[in-house]
């Protein structure tokens, strides 16, 4: 019988430390890679503060949210899940800001086959969404046959809520051109191209069209296809966190990374 105890106290004790030393790794790995890329250091404390503290706690409150998310997915045609996984922090950041009951308007750069459209629209039932995406994919989905069907998949996911939805076909570039100058966001998600680039100039004519108080959230912000580090989405968007210093607060830092604007830009100095 002690033989019995002990063994199974060994493997718990073994588990909980390989589970231990592979979440340190992964830490490190981020911690190292954010320093390379220049993130602002409110960026730093809020990822130690979400990785280290706050991780599980936000994911075993919204799990069963998650759940029944994941089954109405089912329904829907859509090929790839990158979005579930952000669930449970979206429903942290919808709760704080009270999103669920306001009218909220948003945008999206980045559609796919409407995943992260539909949760917003479901989540949100008096929010309208304006949709921009090209619907020819992304550098890293050339080549692949499901882009013959994504802009028909959307369709057909949106299809309920399409009342609440504009859809736009068109690079970013191009939407923020014809976009009204005084057309306002409470909520923007950039998931577009995902070259520092296009993250970049997305991050800044976005940040014009944000609310004060309006959120935005990045999408794949630890994510490294490109080779060289500068040339993704993190670079773009620590950069564009510098230049904005003073007009955001960080909500949250997971795969994403969440901020709200706290003031305007382009504010003249009067001379005396
Ligand atoms: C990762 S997917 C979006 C996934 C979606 N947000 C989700 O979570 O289900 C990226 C999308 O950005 C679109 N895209 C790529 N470059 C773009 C650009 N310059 N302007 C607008 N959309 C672009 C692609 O066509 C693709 O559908």
């Amino acid at each position: 019988m002690k033989e019995i105890i002990l063994a199974s106290l060994g493997a718990k004790l073994r588990n909980f430390e390989k589970g231990f030393c592979m979440s340190l790794k992964v830490f490190l790995k981020n911690i190292y890679f954010l320093l390379r890329c220049y993130a602002p250091c409110p960026v730093l404390i809020k990822f130690f503060y979400n990785y280290v503290i706050a991780r599980k706690k936000v994911k075993s409150v919204y799990s069963s949210k998650l759940e029944e998310y994941k089954n109405q997915f089912k329904l829907g045609v859509f090929t790839n899940d990158w979005f579930s996984g952000n669930i449970p922090h979206w429903l942290a950041i919808f709760d704080r800001y009270d999103f669920q009951n306001k009218k909220i308007e948003a945008l999206e750069i980045g559609s796919w086959e409407g995943m992260s459209s539909l949760f917003m629209l479901t989540e949100m039932p008096l929010a309208n969404l304006t949709c921009v995406d090209t619907w020819a994919g992304s550098d890293e989905h050339q080549g692949a046959d499901v882009l013959n069907a994504i802009e028909v998949n959307f369709e057909k996911n949106l299809s309920t809520v399409s009342d609440r939805l504009k859809k736009y076909k068109g690079t970013s570039y191009s939407y923020f051109d014809v976009c009204a100058h005084d057309q306002m966001f409470d909520l923007i998600f950039i998931d577009g191209s995902h070259y520092s680039d296009d993250v970049l100039v997305d991050a800044v004519k976005a940040f014009q069209h944000l609310k004060i108080n309006g959120v935005m959230i990045f999408d794949d912000y630890f994510w490294r296809i490109y080779r060289r580090d500068f040339d993704n989405p993190c670079a773009a968007i620590n950069n564009f966190l510098r230049l904005k210093s003073g007009l955001y607060r960080v909500i949250s830092v997971y795969g994403q990374i969440a901020i709200e604007k706290i003031g305007n830009e382009r504010q003249v100095e009067k001379l005396s």
